[in-house]
């Protein structure tokens, strides 16, 4: 390979482009590491797009192109056309110099985003819609050859984890990269406090426990005109086949952490809640609080909660023979005492910087050719958070076995279009919703 690639004319320019960020993804680690392919690599620019264009979908690509050089946002697609417009206003205030997003590569209503997965010279897609459809963009994802990075969580149920791990093995194959937007595995608090307890700071495991307990949620209220299927997915986080209800789309974040502690998923879950506060036509919960039992016998207490007025926490405390750890969620950091209560250790950490480093970390693993694949870790943790709502939703205790192998649950609507009607939302009352 040349280390000055000649300067291609227009039409020799797509295809040249295209050759090279191909070979960066198929080549071997040890040719990566050539310094005359490092320098070529910097020339190549890497061509985003955003399904999804909402908060965390303008979020995340402002993640990505502040935190890399050489790519440029050059595609969008929405449900609402005016979502992109948005989005691109606000990425070409803040980066004027990484957007070429012309009209013609918006793209708008429930299937504008296969546009940019037919596209031959868009590298990289930010999947950042609602949950519910992740798993399906995923897979599509990963056949169509595109490089991922997906939001979490990446399913709301036992049918959309299966997919997940058709698309993490697909990408496996094809060596194209799935990194997920589980930013606190990136976290330098997070990281340095398991780092501490693998190293034995805090003796033996023994349990643990974890709360994502908040004031509320978006409440997104019907609009005339609206068909029941635009409705709920103007409303997403309300129905549990789009948003799998808090401990899915929220407390996920804690659930993974849990999952990243014990070093797997647990065997099963047990648990409870209820409802209070929510509108009349949510499917949501209020309140969920599992015990989740992994190997070894140890037990995570978890528990979420989306209530006004109520006192929030949000943090995890793993329990050792010598001593515990905390790590608060956000920016509060981490410590660890010793049995006496006595401070041993402590770490400050920036969640800013976690968002963007999952960014930086996907486009330097394109580039090196290692691409990063971690879909299965995330569909573990968002499966576990599944595992959790059922044992609650139904009042039975629910195992990993059960959802990995056997739950036939799959709550994606058949023949979904944007003028269906939809079934009565309905939310679940213990001992009678039955575990399918
Ligand atoms: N990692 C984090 O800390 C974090 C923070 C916030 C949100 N999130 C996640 O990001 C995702 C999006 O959340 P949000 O807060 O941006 O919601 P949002 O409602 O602001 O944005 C979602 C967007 O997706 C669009 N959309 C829905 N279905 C689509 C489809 N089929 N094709 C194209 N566009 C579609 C909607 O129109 C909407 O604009 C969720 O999975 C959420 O859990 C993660």
């Amino acid at each position: 390979m040349k280390t000055q690639p000649e300067v291609p004319t227009p039409d020799q320019n797509k295809s040249s482009r295209r050759r090279f960020v191909g070979t960066l993804s198929a080549a071997s680690a040890t040719v990566m590491v050539h310094s005359s392919v490092a320098k070529a690599e910097e020339q190549v620019e890497l061509r985003l797009a955003v399904i999804g264009a909402g908060g965390r979908g303008t979020g995340a690509i402002n993640d990505s192109l502040t935190a890399n050089a050489g790519v440029k946002l050059v595609a969008a697609a929405d449900l609402y056309r005016n979502k992109c417009m948005n989005l691109r206003s606000a990425m070409t205030r803040r980066h004027p110099d990484k957007v070429d997003l012309p009209d013609a590569r918006i793209y708008e209503g429930l299937d504008g985003y296969k546009h940019i997965l037919d596209d031959p010279d868009i590298d990289v897609v930010l999947l950042t819609t609602s949950p519910g459809f992740r798993p399906y963009h995923l897979l599509e994802a990963a056949q169509a050859g595109k490089h991922v990075f997906a939001e979490k969580p990446t399913c709301v149920d036992p049918a959309g984890y299966r997919i997940c791990l058709q698309a993490d093995a697909l990408a496996r194959k094809n060596g194209t990269a799935i990194v997920t937007g589980t930013q606190y595995r990136r976290q330098t608090n997070y990281v340095g406090a398991i780092e501490q307890i693998r190293a034995g700071a805090i003796g033996d495991i023994v349990g643990a426990m974890t709360r994502y307990c908040s004031n509320g949620i978006w409440y997104r209220g019907r609009q005339e005109g609206m068909s029941d299927a635009e409705y709920q997915l103007y409303n997403w986080m309300h129905f549990i086949w789009l948003s799998g209800d808090q401990i899915c789309e929220q407390a996920v974040h804690n659930i993974d952490v849990m999952n990243w502690v014990m070093d797997g998923p647990p065997e099963t879950a047990y648990g409870s809640g209820g409802r209070f506060t929510r509108p009349e036509d949510s499917e949501m919960w209020d309140n969920m609080a599992i015990d989740y039992e992994y190997p070894g016998g140890r037990l995570v207490s978890f528990m979420c909660r989306q209530i006004p007025n109520t006192q929030s926490d949000n943090g995890n405390v793993i329990y050792g023979t010598a001593g515990t750890c905390y790590i608060a969620a956000g920016n509060g950091g981490s410590r660890i005492t010793d049995r006496s209560g006595k401070e041993i250790w402590r770490m400050e950490g920036s969640i800013g910087e976690a968002y963007q480093q999952e960014h930086k970390d996907l486009i330097d693993s394109i580039r090196n050719g290692q691409p990063i694949v971690e879909l299965k870790q995330t569909a573990d943790s968002s499966l576990t958070a599944v595992m959790g709502r059922l044992a609650a939703y139904t009042g039975q205790r629910v195992t990993w076995e059960f959802v990995t192998e056997k739950s036939q649950l799959d709550l994606f609507p058949k023949n979904l279009s944007w003028d269906a009607d939809m079934p009565e939302p309905r939310f679940a009352i213990p001992g009678e919703t039955k575990l399918i």
